[in-house]
């Protein structure tokens, strides 16, 4: 067993009412119930033993933060707190202040201000409530497995349902895949995303909550349509929507998804960014869980979810993975979708067969884009070799959306066995041209236009690498051209993709 338990000791002196001469009156254990969910403050201990005044507050997300800058001035304690979630405001400041009885708990942690009042506790609730932190393997690398030859495709719960996903919703998903042919296109996963967690056993095991009342059966059900059933946790102790983590029972979980027949695996770093807030401990983190993976037998799809942290492309494999997301959430939206897909979708080099940057979900279908944009959202993917993860309700895709997402040699470009992720060759003003070599010696060129304005376009045998252009094909309209590079005119934020071949 690499990971051990251990309770983590800030050297606090726990003060219990009536054992230790308290220096000020606040210092002791203060209780906090009924906490917002959003940190979950359980506990407050301040001790000013000894003269230099120390504190920790203990929160469900983050476990025990340290206060930082103390000063107690009578019945007031000021300090501050790390606010990892937020890189622009990474400390915060807080108060603590004796209301009566009580300890009036005030600031703001990421999106929250916190607002709350405890009473007073003892030694033994102290040690009852202490966060049992856990202690990261060394970190190791996993070989390749031989997963994810192509970049993942298939549909997610979380652009188009968030938390309020169910059995059967899923099962519906399920169907649609198989009833509109998206499944035959390729698109075989069915991922759960967050909230289908509940609470754990007696025996720590992870349950899932009331709307997925039988999760082996669940499996089972995708699993007969011919597809792949994928799932969603987190390192942390919460995932970013508050439900339960892995954080102290990586390898359980891990055994538990592989019972339950789980193919897929998405590992949310959330509130895992304040235990593992550098480049060393996020890769342990998730190496903890790729080797869990491994170590059940079962072939697991890890898409390492920590937005494109610390270089993720470099040592993703490494750690089990074979997706890793590149930036924050797609809304969606243009602005949102544009800045992902053109500006950060993952450096070339790490992506190839068996590991694939990700720029995140699919919006295709969920009403906020135009026809165009939604063209210019799947020829990015398609051309970066992106995981392609649906994220609408199956049920509602109109004849355009299914046309779109099941055309065949717009997804052969994604999925290409040569596994080059493809990249701008050229930008001018909003016009960008993009190329990506395709294992039949042919390449596929997309002319994007990001402009508010149509545009002529034209891509040149140089931008291609060709010396002489033999066949010209536009992949959109399904028609081949004549064999030279003509202009042709790209809408408003729009895209003509080609495939080209020459000499
Ligand atoms: C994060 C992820 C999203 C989604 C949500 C779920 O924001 O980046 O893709 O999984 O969490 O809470």
């Amino acid at each position: 067993m690499l990971r051990g338990l251990m309770t983590l000791s800030l050297g606090i002196t726990v003060l219990a009412a009536g054992t230790v001469q308290a220096a000020t009156p606040l210092d002791g254990v203060w209780l906090f119930d009924n906490a917002p969910s959003y940190p979950g403050v359980t506990m407050v201990q301040l001790s000013s033993d000894g003269g230099k005044p120390r504190g920790v507050v203990t929160t469900a997300w983050y476990g025990p933060m340290e206060m930082r800058n103390l000063v107690i001035q009578g019945e007031k304690a000021t300090f501050e707190l790390r606010n990892l979630n937020d890189k622009d405001h990474a400390t915060r400041q807080w108060t603590a202040l004796l209301a009566g009885k009580d300890l009036k708990l005030s600031g703001d942690i990421w999106y929250a201000h916190v607002e709350q009042s405890g009473g007073h506790g003892t030694a033994v609730d102290a040690r009852a409530r202490t966060f049992k932190t856990t202690v990261l393997p060394p970190l190791g690398s996993l070989p390749p497995d031989g997963l994810a030859k192509t970049p993942p495709m298939g549909w997610s719960s979380w652009n188009k349902f968030a938390e309020k996903i169910d059995d059967k919703t899923v099962r519906a998903m399920a169907d649609a895949l198989v009833a509109t042919g998206l499944r035959d296109a390729g698109y075989v996963y069915v991922n759960i995303d967050d909230g289908w967690q509940g609470t754990r056993g007696p025996d720590g095991a992870i349950r899932p909550n009331e709307k997925f009342p039988d999760m082996k059966g669940l499996a089972d059900y995708i699993h007969a349509r011919g597809l792949k059933f994928g799932l969603y946790s987190a390192p942390g102790p919460k995932t970013c929507a508050g439900f339960e983590g892995s954080y102290g029972h990586v390898q359980q979980d891990a055994k538990t998804f592989a019972d339950w027949g789980v193919d897929y695996l998405k590992y949310d770093l959330c509130s895992g960014e304040w235990f593992y807030d550098d480049a060393d401990k996020v890769q342990r983190a998730y190496y903890e869980m790729g080797a869990a993976l491994r170590a059940t037998g079962r072939p697991i799809v890890y898409s390492l979810c920590e937005y494109g942290r610390f270089e993720v492309g470099s040592w993703g494999r490494k750690v089990g993975g074979h997706l890793w997301r590149t930036t924050g959430d797609i809304t969606d939206d243009y602005a949102t979708m544009a800045r992902i897909g053109f500006d950060r979708n993952g450096r070339a080099e790490h992506a190839g067969p068996g590991g694939w940057n990700d720029p995140d979900m699919l919006e295709i279908g969920n009403g906020g884009m135009s026809h165009d944009e939604y063209a210019t959202h799947m020829t990015l993917w398609a051309m970066s070799a992106a995981p392609l993860m649906m994220g609408h309700d199956l049920r509602q895709s109109s004849p355009e959306v299914l046309k779109m997402l099941e055309n065949r040699e717009v997804i052969a470009v994604d999925q290409d066995a040569l596994g080059v992720q493809g990249k701008a060759v050229r930008r001018e003003g909003a016009t960008e041209v993009w190329t990506k070599p395709l294992a039949d010696g042919a390449v596929a060129v997309a002319l994007f236009n990001r402009g508010e304005a149509s545009v002529t376009m034209t891509a040149t045998p140089a931008d291609v690498g060709l010396e002489t252009v033999q066949a010209v094909r536009d992949l959109w309209a399904g028609v081949d051209l004549e064999a030279s590079l003509k202009v042709f005119a790209v809408p408003e934020h729009g895209v003509v993709l080609l495939k080209v071949k020459g000499r």
